[in-house]
Order: structure tokens, then C-alpha cells, then sequence
């Protein structure tokens, strides 16, 4: 059992925790001064604030010697972040085509050329399980330390039925070894192999007719992703997989509209996806289909700032009435990078986003974007204890505004301090 006393600031606390914000309510954060909060068998038991913590039904808990009381004078503790968006199975690196676009070339004539994802897939191919799973919980571990809780990890750099439920087995490991919560999502249709070049349709065949239904039947996916975009996979190789993985059960999380006005933003809300992601190129239409839709528009700042490409419009998409979930997109080629702290604050300088409306896309936002906000996602009775302590910082505000520091102390997950 754990009990946090005098916290400066208790963020996103709720008793009545929405599924997701939307539109000008993205702008409001239910907060808490001078606060305590309770914890025990893993789950938030209760909170409120300090001149009333005589009165919670579980203060006689509080003195027991079983209890681990934690000071958080001067400081915050919000929920933890929920990376809706990653790629860390992955082998090796790619910093060689790193230099290469910082010498020129573009994100899509890597591609072309066979780097990019293909670089991945045969390094990938050539990597044992063991060794996968060693690479990505280092990189899990790391993501926990900076605050993150909750994590969705996509297959795709397999590329054969025998590689994607490699990769996805790493993804169950990593399930049942590590603290944090964890969906899978398979991306058999990330990049069109070489040997498949010029019979794209072919490849989409295996996926639909071969990998779907094994992925299905051993249980692996949650939910199923295309890259749908200029150079990629078309709307109708998209509508195929969706309707596939629809069969099983599995939901869309696609991505979409990264490259181009690729038509996968409409195709996403369509099918239903849980969420359409990337949104560089959203317009009038993309908007109008996505409000009053299911699906979470979510937004991976980091991997425009990595390539150096345009940002997706997240004010007109709040000003419309949509809700915004943030990610990382962790992976080697668009954004080697896990840190929500910097996704948060890439928000508010790049997409003009406040600091309020950043932390609820990396969080209940987040969390809906993957499936999670039933049990993380905001500070609420009976939710997973998953949550961080900063360091004393003046409010919330500070997060993303003081960018590139780490201002997560002490990190939380399911119930248990986890320790730097
Ligand atoms: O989300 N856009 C497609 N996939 C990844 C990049 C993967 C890679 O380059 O390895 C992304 O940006
Ligand atoms: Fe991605």
C-alpha cells in the first residue's frame, strides 16, 4: 500500500472520469491542490484533499506498517502517459539514412530505394526472438522511467508470415514480463516487400488470406494497422485488411495521411477504426468525417519533427469539436524517440496546443486511442495505479514548457514504485 501526502497538484483527478475530451473541454484539466491519494492491491482506492484525509473510509490503513507513505511537497503527480503509438520491436538502427536526410534526400526516396522499413525487415528477419525481446525491453524500460504506463506496440518490420508472429510473440513477452500495460497491433501491411514489387496486390493477399487468420487464431493482435499513404498501401488494399482483420475481430488503428491526402483518414472511420493516426495532411472533409465518429484523431509530433516535414493542423481539429490523442510513434526510421515529456512539448510549440489540452492527448485521450481508458488514462477510483511524481516544479505548465529536462522523480506502475 502506498500513500502520497501534501502533493502540490494532483492532475487529471476526477470522481467521474470521462472515455475521452473533445473540442474546447480539451482545454480543461480536473486538478486538486494540497491532495493525498491511496493506494492498494494496485489500484487508486481514494483521494482528495489534505484537510479531509481524516475522513477517508481507508485512513486507518494510512499508519499501518504495511503502508509506504511518500512526501510530495512542492510537487505533482499525474496519471501516466498512454503511448498509443509505437514500433519498439525492432532490430538494430537506423542512423546511416539519418545522415542521408540530413544530406537530402526525403523520408520517401529512402523508401524507394529499399532503405526505410525494408532496411528493418531484413535486419529484423536475421535477429533471433531472444535477441528481439532483450532490444525492446531495454526500450521499454527506458519509456517506464520517463513516464510512461501504457504502451501499443505494432508488428510490421516482419514482413512474412513467419516474421510478423515473430514479432509479435516478442510483443506477448513483453506483455507478461513487464510491469506496464501493453496492446498489440499487426502491421503486415507496413511496406510492400521488394519481391513483391510491381504485384503489390499479391502481398496483400498473404496478409489477408495467410497472416490475418494465423495472427488470429494464436491470439497475438488486439488490433490491426495499414500504412495507407502515397507509395504505400491504397485505400482499397486498406478496405481489404479492414475488412479481414473486421472478420476477427480486430479493429483498425491505422495510419493515414502522413504523405498525402491519401483518402485513409475516410477509409479509417469507415471500418470503425479505433483510430486513425499521423493526420499531416487533414482537411475540411477529413475533419468533418471524424466528428461525431468513434475514431481518435491521433497526432505523432515527433516524427514531423524528425523528418522535418509539416505539422498536422491540431488547432483546426480542436476548434472543429474533434478530440486529439498524442503518441510517440517510437521506431527506428521516423521517430527514434519514446519521450512523451518531449511529445508534450513538441504539442504546444509546434501544433499550438495549451498545456492543458497536451496532457489530456497523452493521457485519457491516449488511453481511449488504445483501448485502455476503462483502467488508465486519469486519476480515478479503481483505476490501475499507474501514475508519476515530478520533481518540484512551479505547475503543470512546466512540463512541456521547460523541453528536453526530465521532470518525472518517481515513477508509479500498477501499484509499485518502480525505481530509476
Ligand atoms: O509511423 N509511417 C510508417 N511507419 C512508421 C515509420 C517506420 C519506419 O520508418 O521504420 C511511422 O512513421
Ligand atoms: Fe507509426
Amino acid at each position: 500500500m502506498i500513500l502520497i501526502k501534501n502533493i502540490k497538484l494532483l492532475v487529471q483527478a476526477a470522481e467521474e472520469s470521462p472515455r475521452m475530451v473533445a473540442g474546447t473541454k480539451m482545454s480543461t484539466l480536473p486538478v486538486l491542490a494540497d491532495a493525498f491519494l491511496f493506494i492498494k492491491d494496485g489500484v487508486i482506492k481514494d483521494f482528495g484533499k489534505m484537510r479531509s484525509i481524516e475522513n477517508s473510509p481507508f485512513s486507518r490503513e494510512f499508519s499501518g506498517n504495511e503502508t509506504e507513505t511518500i512526501d510530495a511537497s512542492g510537487k505533482l503527480v499525474l496519471p501516466s502517459f498512454c503511448d498509443s503509438h509505437t514500433h519498439i520491436v525492432y532490430a538494430g538502427s537506423r542512423e546511416i539514412e539519418y545522415i542521408d536526410k540530413i544530406k537530402g534526400l526525403s523520408y520517401e526516396e529512402i523508401a524507394k530505394r529499399g532503405g526505410g522499413i525494408l532496411n528493418s525487415a531484413k535486419l529484423l528477419q536475421q535477429t533471433s526472438e531472444d535477441s528481439l525481446y532483450e532490444q525492446a525491453l531495454g526500450r521499454i524500460n527506458e519509456i517506464m522511467m520517463k513516464g510512461t504506463g501504457a504502451v501499443e506496440i505494432k508488428s510490421g518490420y516482419g514482413l512474412t508470415p513467419e516474421d510478423e508472429i515473430k514479432m509479435l510473440r516478442v510483443i506477448r513477452r513483453l506483455k507478461e514480463t513487464t510491469p506496464l500495460i501493453i496492446r498489440s497491433t499487426f502491421l503486415g501491411a507496413h511496406a510492400v516487400p521488394a519481391e513483391y514489387k510491381g504485384r503489390q496486390s499479391d502481398y496483400v493477399d498473404i496478409v489477408v488470406k495467410d497472416m490475418i487468420p494465423r495472427v488470429a487464431e494464436e491470439g497475438l493482435a488486439d488490433y490491426i494497422d495499414v500504412f495507407c499513404d502515397r507509395g504505400f498501401f491504397t485505400v482499397e488494399d486498406t478496405e481489404r485488411i479492414l475488412e479481414a482483420g473486421q472478420k476477427y475481430g480486430l479493429r483498425g488503428k491505422i495510419h493515414a495521411n502522413e504523405l498525402d491526402f491519401s483518402g485513409g483518414i475516410q477509409t479509417g472511420v469507415r471500418y470503425n477504426a479505433l483510430s486513425v493516426d499521423h493526420l499531416e495532411f487533414t482537411g475540411e472533409d477529413e475533419i468533418e468525417k471524424l466528428l461525431d465518429s468513434g475514431t481518435m484523431p491521433t497526432l505523432l509530433p515527433g516524427a514531423a519533427f524528425f523528418l522535418g516535414m509539416d505539422y498536422p493542423p491540431a488547432r483546426k481539429m480542436i476548434e472543429a469539436g474533434l478530440p486529439v490523442a498524442m503518441a510517440s510513434d517510437y521506431n527506428p526510421g521516423s521517430s527514434p524517440s519514446g519521450n512523451m515529456q518531449f511529445v508534450m512539448s513538441l504539442g504546444c510549440i509546434k501544433l499550438r496546443m495549451l498545456p492543458e489540452e497536451v496532457i489530456n492527448a497523452v493521457t485519457i485521450n491516449g488511453a481511449y486511442a488504445m483501448g485502455v481508458e476503462d483502467i488508465t488514462g486519469s486519476i480515478a477510483r479503481g483505476k490501475t495505479a499507474n501514475m508519476f511524481i515530478t520533481s518540484e516544479i512551479p505547475g503543470y505548465e512546466f512540463m512541456p514548457y521547460a523541453y528536453g529536462s526530465d521532470h518525472v522523480e518517481k515513477v508509479i506502475v500498477k501499484g509499485r514504485v518502480v525505481s530509476k
